[in-house]
């Protein structure tokens, strides 16, 4: 039976690092507060004019070499992210051309954080049905565009600028602080191939969505519901930056992910002493910590990289994955349990056999 193995990864951190002390001097927030609350102790940002197929280049780039692949090779792509270059196309099309593909499919999925578990099963679907024998599955953002502060204010931030902001800008983005500290740039990528080898690949994915709970986190303006689409007054009221209902977004995170977890390992008669290790989206550390805890895995299993980028999105797991991979912690035989939560609201649980 045909099976889609990951066969190499790569991932791309933009150069700007930025601690919670520095976004401590455009808003209300401090670098305690941040760390007790998510974990994150800094983040990464592009510089202006970077897109999110940008990042997601570098990082394929990056993957196809550790797969000791070609571009040649690739004969689908799928893109997840919720920040692409323009409203459309996606950012699929703009990286099939950067990186001299061939005139392959290329899907633009948006389950946010938990795109890339969408695009791998997506990925392992084409792969069985014979549609495709090398996908390239990429997820990638640019949250920076969401940040509320002005120009003046950025260039105070990053310490290159000494006009600090009014009263008003610097309410203005303490207005959004529980939301926009929690997030970062990224890209990362893996190539997906097929195989005939018997107990390796995706052994199973759970996907779930709740259209109901979309509100409890999504961006309230610029969308073909208002016409126009975008204008100065959703600017001016805010509506351009994600509503966040916090506590109920993690509350809903911990108990469906742990649930989806143990839905896939009892499908599969898998025990949590059967896995090598666990990545879970990095939305907040408390939130990991207690599903960790109620899921009864141990530390040497788990790995977090929240505190070095905060919340990468739909980059998160591959981030991971490669960061492990590179590491040496994901070698052949091992079984890995992918668990991701986010808008949508979405979550699944993924077993993969390395
Ligand atoms: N700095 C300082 N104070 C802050 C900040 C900040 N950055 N943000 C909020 N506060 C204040 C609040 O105003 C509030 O003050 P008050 O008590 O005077 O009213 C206080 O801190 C507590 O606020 P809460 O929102 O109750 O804090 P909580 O402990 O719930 O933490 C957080 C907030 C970090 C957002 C948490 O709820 C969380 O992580 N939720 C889940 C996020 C998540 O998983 N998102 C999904 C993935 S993202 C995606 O899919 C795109």
């Amino acid at each position: 039976m045909t099976r889609a193995v990951i066969a190499g990864s790569g991932s791309e951190i933009p150069p700007t690092r930025v601690s919670n002390a520095m976004l401590a001097r455009v808003m209300d927030t401090s670098d305690e507060w941040i760390r007790e609350r998510s974990g994150v102790e800094a983040r990464h940002y592009v510089e202006r004019g970077t897109g999110t197929s940008d990042l997601g280049v570098v990082a394929a780039r990056r993957a196809i070499d550790h797969a000791g692949i070609t571009p040649a090779d690739i004969d689908l792509v799928v893109f997840a992210t919720m920040t692409p270059d323009h409203f459309f196309p996606g950012a699929g099309a703009l990286l099939q051309a950067k990186l001299g593909l061939r005139e392959v499919p290329c899907f633009d999925i948006r389950q946010q954080c938990v795109g890339f578990l969408y695009g791998l099963q997506l990925a392992d679907a084409q792969i069985r049905a014979g549609l495709a024998r090398t996908v390239l599955l990429v997820g990638a953002e640019i949250h920076t565009g969401f940040m509320p502060w002005t120009a003046t204010n950025w260039e105070y931030m990053l310490g290159r600028g000494d006009v600090p902001p009014t009263p008003e800008e610097f309410a203005w983005n303490t207005r959004f602080r529980h939301l926009t500290v929690l997030f970062g740039d990224a890209g990362a990528a893996v190539v997906v191939r097929a195989t005939e080898e018997p107990r390796r690949g995706v052994v199973d994915s759970l996907l779930h969505t709740s259209g109901a709970e979309y509100d409890k986190l999504y961006v309230p303006g610029t969308g073909f519901k208002h016409r126009p689409y975008t204008d100065p007054e959703q600017f001016k009221r805010g509506d351009h930056i994600p509503v966040m209902d916090g506590r109920a977004v993690f509350k809903m995170a911990t108990t469906s992910m742990i649930a989806a977890s143990q839905e896939v390992l009892t499908r599969n008669e898998v025990r949590i002493d059967e896995l090598s290790l666990v990545l879970m989206h990095q939305a907040n550390k408390r939130i990991n910590e207690y599903c960790q805890k109620a899921l009864g895995i141990p530390d040497s299993k788990v790995l977090h990289n929240i505190e070095r980028y905060g919340n990468t999105t739909a980059a998160t797991i591959p981030l991971l994955w490669d960061e492990a991979a590179r590491a040496g912690r994901v070698t052949a035989g091992d079984l890995v349990l992918l668990v991701a939560f986010g808008a949508g609201m979405n979550w699944g649980a993924t077993l993969v056999r390395v």
